[in-house]
């Protein structure tokens, strides 16, 4: 089993998910807690995530020094590896800040280190970290360097302590699933892949709600078709499914809705609050601001049609939404990690909400999400569907949402999707999408000089949503996309891509 101290980092959970998809047992303990669950569990390895803090900050979550004298193998992540330096020998620094993509380069003598399979002399590793190690913990060399970054990987291997200043759980890592498979081979742990259980998560549910009546928020995409598909397959028509059309769902919602609901044979609710949406959504320009009073009208919507249903001698107690996993740490969902940005359907949620929440799919990932779904018979084209943020073209329009402006954004998004799709490139990428930046540009159209809004486009690859490329799109398809964007939509001016990686930047824009 290998203990996993949670020091707050977007990917913690991340690490315990790959350990156990690798065939090994994983636990995650708070910092606190960890050296008093390691001598009681006597685990065969334990991994230092990364984490927000700098090690000397006053209240930084810190590590007790005896746990480098078990004798059980340790890696540290990032913040995880600066600690080792701190507290075992080495010294760190507040480095210059670094993030995204660095070449790793192997030291040939780092054949010792691989217990498993090889790994190739240079890859790509993904950075994210303020603080750079200038003296590695004691006992430790370097096995690996980047350009900037000469401690990027190290290790004590007569010890068993390593080190990487990367993160070799997410998916822009090359060669993470070797080194984290390596580092379990060097505990000693068996290494192969466990199977989702779809049994498991019915019976969870079952036994969660039990005899009560669940309406279900469903917005067209893939995470609440899948938690809607186990619903109805675990209480059948006590399951009721609801869909809260705000105005701001992606323009194939309606069809996909009808496709779904056909599918899953139950009567849907739908509820039309675009008017009402766009008023309350007048003058407000704050991104926090504008997903809150959407949580918030998506929310009320729910009561009052529980209530309803409630007057007609059904009995809700329960909401069902399409949580996944990314949404909880991203709004604060362990201890140390830090608010990136509240999903309406997390840290929106009114405190004194009427229902009790039921979330299917909560403790998975995007990837694993859509293999439930393929594994359940979902019809592919649900299944690879691209995510879609539950605010919706709300977060997606900078500033303030008018009628006219979300007409816009509505026009450039079908546009953009078209043209991926005659390309051949929409199922390649993870997410594609314009953002009406707010911005405002000049343009000659016809003979007119014309000052219009700039659109941005962003479209990147990613399949653990916690890291992410800008996509490589051809350049005739780039500017077929910008042609018709400025050509048909009148209030639009100019056309830019968007090249940032995540991180630092997110995938939208709010
Ligand atoms: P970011 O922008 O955080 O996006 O890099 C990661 C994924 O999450 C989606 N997203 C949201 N989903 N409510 C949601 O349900 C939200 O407020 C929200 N914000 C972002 C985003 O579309 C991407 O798939």
């Amino acid at each position: 089993m290998i203990i996993v101290v949670d020091f707050g980092s977007q990917t913690t959970h991340l690490i315990t998910r790959r350990i156990k998809e690798y065939g090994a047992s994983a636990e995650t303990v708070i910092p606190k807690k960890a050296l008093r669950t390691i001598m009681l569990k006597e685990p065969s390895g334990i991994i230092l995530s990364g984490g927000p803090a700098s090690v000397y900050e006053k209240d930084s979550p810190q590590i007790e020094k005896e746990i480098f004298d078990l004798g059980i193998p340790i890696l540290g992540i990032c913040y995880g590896m600066q600690l080792m330096s701190k507290v075992h020998g080495g010294r760190v620094i507040s480095g210059k800040k670094e993030y995204g993509p660095a070449k790793l380069s192997l030291k040939s003598n780092t054949k010792e280190l691989i217990a498993g399979k090889a790994l190739p002399a240079n890859f790509t590793v993904w950075m994210s970290h303020g603080d750079e190690v200038k003296k590695p913990f004691k006992g430790a060399k370097v096995l690996g360097s980047t350009d900037d970054v000469p401690y990027a990987f190290v290790g004590d291997v007569k010890n068993k302590l390593y080190g990487v200043q990367f993160h070799p759980e997410v998916e822009h890592t090359q060669h993470g699933d070797i080194i984290l498979k390596n580092f379990l081979a060097i505990c000693g742990e068996n290494v192969s892949h466990v199977p989702l259980s779809i049994p498991t998560i019915i019976k969870d549910i079952k036994k969660k709600v039990g005899n009560n009546y669940v309406i279900g928020a469903l917005s067209g995409g893939v995470d609440s078709t899948v938690a809607s598909v186990l619903m109805a397959q675990a209480i059948g028509d006590k399951f009721i499914p609801i869909y809260v059309d705000t105005g701001l769902m992606r323009y194939d919602t309606d069809e996909h809705i009808e496709k779904i609901f056909s599918h899953l044979k139950v009567r849907p609710i739908t509820v039309k609050v675009k008017t009402e949406m766009l008023k309350r959504l007048k003058s407000l320009t704050d991104p926090e601001e504008k997903r809150k009073t959407i949580g918030k009208l998506f929310i009320d919507t729910f009561d009052k049609e529980a209530k309803k249903l409630a007057r007609e001698g059904k009995d809700i107690r329960f909401l069902m939404q399409g949580t996944i996993y990314s949404d909880v740490i991203e709004s604060r969902g362990t201890k140390h990690s830090a608010n990136i940005k509240s999903h309406h359907n997390v840290g929106g949620l009114p405190k004194k909400m009427n229902l009790k929440l039921i979330e299917p799919v909560r403790q998975f990932y995007k990837d694993e999400v859509r293999k439930l779904g393929t594994m359940l018979g979902l019809p592919q084209e649900f299944v690879m569907k691209q995510p879609f943020p539950g605010p919706g073209y709300g977060v997606r329009i900078r500033g303030e949402v008018t009628r006219e402006r979300l007409a816009a954004e509505i026009k450039a998004d079908e546009i953009v999707m078209e043209e991926l799709k005659n390309a051949k490139i929409l199922d390649k990428v993870f997410i594609s999408f314009p953002v009406m930046t707010g911005a405002f540009s000049t343009a000659v159209k016809g003979d007119g000089r014309h000052f219009g809004e700039v659109v941005a486009l962003r479209i990147v690859e990613s399949t653990d949503v916690m890291t992410a490329t800008w996509a490589r799109i051809p350049y005739d398809v780039l500017q077929k996309i910008s042609s018709r964007i400025v050509n048909e939509i009148p209030e639009v001016s100019r056309v830019v891509y968007d090249i940032s990686t995540k991180p630092p930047a997110t995938m939208e824009w709010e």
